[in-house]
């Protein structure tokens, strides 16, 4: 089996699905591997680091693609209409793994089918315990939530820590981390190794026990819609709007005192929910920062801005466009970790060619298309569409609430 590493075209992306670690993985179990040239570049990887891990290296996408069976990527390659037509360089047959946002954007699925690409989207990597080592999500969210802190801290014109010296006591920054899931608890643990009084919001009543154990202090509207805001799938139901006044009640003041505020909440398939209102800005201190991870889901404060640093009455908001490409080796790292997970139980260990078990619900979660169709049940025609309302991954016997 032949295994193509492509070089990242989309603005922004840094990262590469491979690392001279997964290369010697993938070989060892049988496969070639080939890497376009310069993939590897934004994350300090060099050609000559894939050479010696065994790989050989290719000019161009369309070269590394010739004869292989399985392409791996960051990004979904794109369309014509999107610039660059990645997609003209694949042969129908071919297998494609990467992050798809395949739910949100049918007609760019619909294109992936009609190259007859047989693709597999790593952000439906279903949520349980077998998986957990595939789940892209995770891994990304994970560094996104530390690096976001970080990103922070650069703005933020004082100390975190509490500091006594001869000239005096600095006070402790106070950071508030909104929406605590995988990034959200990575952005309290970092916040409180570097210092800062940290206390933390969401709607999941599961989150108020993790944030204590982390030594922040939680703030939320615990009432019996609280209570249910967790999905069977583990994620966050959009609020009424009922709920949503509560909460911005009960956030406007806590905000006010704030030096940080860390964006993080997301709710799957749907817009993210605006919890740091334009008025709630106007209260915080001259020199505060809000770092909002969720801008590339429509954000959690009405000013951030996709790629930018906006300065609002003195307090900044931070857009930046890729979290995890800031930290791009590491998170190549852990997703190239994630790719060889999910692709190994595919690898038949006689022949070494992949076999795709449909059978398999980690498989059958994934597949988006195949042999010209689109085959995934919450894109696919009716009647399959129909019981899909809801974006996040289904349920199952063995869905895990867990972090990691
Ligand atoms: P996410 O990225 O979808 O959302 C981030 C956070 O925002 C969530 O905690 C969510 O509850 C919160 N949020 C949504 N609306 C909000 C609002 N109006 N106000 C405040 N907060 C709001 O979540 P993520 O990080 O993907 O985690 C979701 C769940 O998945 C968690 O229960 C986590 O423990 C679980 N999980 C399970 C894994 C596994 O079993 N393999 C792996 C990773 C996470």
């Amino acid at each position: 089996m032949k295994i193509a590493i492509l070089k990242e075209k989309r603005p922004h992306e840094t990262r590469v699905a491979g690392v001279p670690e997964t290369v010697k993985k993938l070989i060892a179990l049988g496969a070639e591997v080939v890497v376009e040239k310069g993939a590897g570049k934004g994350a300090s990887v060099s050609d000559a680091a894939y050479r010696d891990a065994g790989a050989t290296i290719a000019n161009t996408a369309k070269a590394a693609l010739d004869g292989a069976d399985v392409a791996l990527k960051i990004q979904r390659p794109m369309t014509g209409a999107e610039g660059t037509d990645e997609l003209a360089d694949f042969a129908p047959g071919q297998a494609l793994i990467c992050q798809m946002q395949a739910l949100s954007d049918p007609a760019w699925v619909a294109a992936l089918a009609g190259s007859g690409v047989t693709g597999f989207a790593l952000e439906l990597v279903p949520r349980i315990s077998r998986a957990q080592s595939m789940d892209i999500l995770s891994s990304q969210s994970n560094l996104a939530g530390y690096k976001a802190v970080l990103d922070a801290a650069s703005e933020f014109g004082r100390a975190f820590p509490m500091m006594m010296t001869a000239a005096g006591t600095i006070p402790p920054a106070r950071v508030l981390i909104m929406g605590v899931g995988v990034a959200g608890l990575q952005a309290i643990a970092t916040a409180r190794r570097l210092g800062a009084i940290v206390s933390a919001t969401d709607v999941r009543p599961a989150t108020k026990e993790q944030v204590e154990s982390l030594g922040a202090t939680f703030v939320a509207v615990e009432d019996d819609e609280f209570a249910q805001a967790q999905t069977a799938g583990g994620y966050a139901k959009e609020m009424s709007d009922a709920y949503k006044a509560k909460q911005a009640a009960l956030i406007a003041t806590a905000i006010a005192k704030q030096d940080i505020v860390i964006c993080t909440a997301l709710i799957p398939g749907r817009p993210a929910p605006v919890l740091v209102t334009e008025e709630m800005v106007d209260t915080m201190k001259p020199g505060s920062v809000i770092v909002d991870l969720a801008v590339e889901a429509g954000s959690n404060c009405p000013l951030s801005q996709l790629g930018k640093i906006v300065d609002r009455k003195g307090v900044k908001i931070v857009g930046h466009a890729n979290v995890p490409g800031r930290l791009s080796g590491d998170a190549s790292r852990l997703f190239a970790r994630n790719i060889v997970s999910f692709l190994t139980p595919m690898i038949d260990a006689e022949t070494g060619s992949l076999k795709i078990d449909t059978g398999d619900e980690i498989i059958a979660g994934t597949l988006v298309t195949r042999d010209g169709a689109v085959v995934h049940p919450s894109l696919a025609p009716e009647p399959a569409a129909s019981a899909a309302t809801d974006a996040e991954p289904a349920k199952t016997e063995e869905t895990v609430d867990g972090n990691g």
